[in-house]
């Protein structure tokens, strides 16, 4: 058996920097992409757009086979200014990170007030605003990663009714919470999802530090409620992979104050695994739709740039037989040029679905 799927996006990828930039920026065309919307939390993060297009650059030299969307990082220091100028660069989003909630938190009182002149820039040139939805840790109110998203949503829809028309994507959801919430919303809020929530619970990071991101993978229940949103074929619902390469010795010593390296890497291996994960939850006839048509319809991509219409690939997966599993294996480890090596997502387990080459 064999499907076939034109143009896979994704549209959360990390693509970092140097050397392990070389390594796993081929991955996504590898993986079965030819579009990838760029994360700009590098060191430093890219917050001007002279960063974001030089970074682009980079990409393009590694592999030009792939369509960048880039963002900036949400900081105080971005201006309605430095939106307009992006806008006009071609850079589609801004990112905001968890650290962006409590800036000029007055009294206590977590609040995005300080970038809505920003956000107003963004509502007016048409730029998506990236949500990592989850507030910072607070033992002294209760806050921690496993209630972390859903303590996030009411900032969702103040921000939502404060600016309707602003785009906004709330990344990778993990709750049955904010698939609730992000329904509830009008088509102006969309979402993503990473394969690795649609796999995880929190039994298999508890003790397996290679699986651990953040988000952290939630309970059963909420990965059948995000299971159920594609099954569904909502079309605000689509994929980010949030592929997040670490050096296995920072994922698996927490040698650092914050604990292990979070993030897990998907890109090598993302639309086998993705196909594999919908056709186990009976949404095989959901892949196009949540890997290649929500996306590209929700980011208008045509109009961003006609030049990214179908037609640049067309990739087809066919179902692995039983007795070629075992020969169809993750590979163990990647390794960067200067000797970093990441271990992917399900290294080492027979996967059932391949790219027919
Ligand atoms: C990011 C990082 O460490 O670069 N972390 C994260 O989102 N978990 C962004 C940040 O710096 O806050
Ligand atoms: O697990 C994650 N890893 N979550 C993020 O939001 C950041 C990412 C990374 O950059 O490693
Ligand atoms: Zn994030
Ligand atoms: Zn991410």
């Amino acid at each position: 058996m064999t499907i076939s799927v034109s143009s896979a996006a994704d549209f959360h990828v990390h693509l970092r920097q140097g050397p392990m930039s070389s390594l796993v920026t081929p991955h996504v065309r590898e993986g079965g992409f030819s579009l990838a919307y760029v994360m700009p939390n590098l060191k430093p993060p890219i917050t001007t757009t002279e960063q974001a297009l030089a970074y682009k650059h980079d990409l393009e030299k590694i592999d030009p086979r792939v369509h960048y969307l880039m963002t900036l990082y949400l900081s105080p220091e971005l201006t309605p200014d430095e939106i307009r100028k992006a806008k006009k660069a071609g850079i589609v989003g801004v990112k905001s990170y968890p650290r962006g909630v409590t800036t000029n938190s007055d009294g206590g009182i977590e609040s995005y007030e300080v970038y809505y002149p920003v956000f107003e820039a963004m509502q007016e040139v048409d730029m998506v605003l990236n949500l990592h939805g989850e507030v910072p840790s607070d033992a002294s109110a209760n806050v921690h990663v496993l209630n972390a998203e859903p303590t996030f949503l009411p900032h969702l829809f103040a921000l939502h009714a404060a600016f309707p028309r602003l785009r906004i994507v709330l990344e990778h959801a993990t709750t049955r919470a904010a698939i609730e919430a992000v329904k509830s919303c009008a088509s102006t809020v969309g979402c993503t999802i990473t394969p690795h929530h649609l796999a995880l619970t929190v039994d298999d990071w508890a003790g397996q530090a290679l699986n651990f991101c953040k988000p952290v993978a939630k309970y059963p229940d909420d990965r059948q409620a995000l299971r159920q949103v594609i099954k569904d074929g909502h079309p605000r619902f689509f994929l980010g992979s949030d592929s997040a390469p670490h050096p296995s010795h920072a994922k698996t010593t927490c040698a650092t104050d914050h604990g292990c390296a979070a993030g897990i890497y998907t890109s090598p291996i993302l639309l086998p695994l993705v196909t594999e994960l919908l056709d186990s939850f009976g949404a095989l006839d959901k892949v196009e739709g949540f890997v290649s048509r929500f996306g590209r319809e929700f980011y208008k991509v045509d109009k961003l740039a006609p030049a990214l219409r179908d037609g640049d690939l067309a990739v087809v997966l066919q179902q692995v037989p039983p007795e070629r599993l075992q020969d169809n294996r993750v590979p163990e480890r990647y390794v960067s040029a200067d000797g970093q090596d990441v271990i992917p997502f399900w290294a080492g387990r027979g996967i059932r679905w391949e790219i027919v080459k």
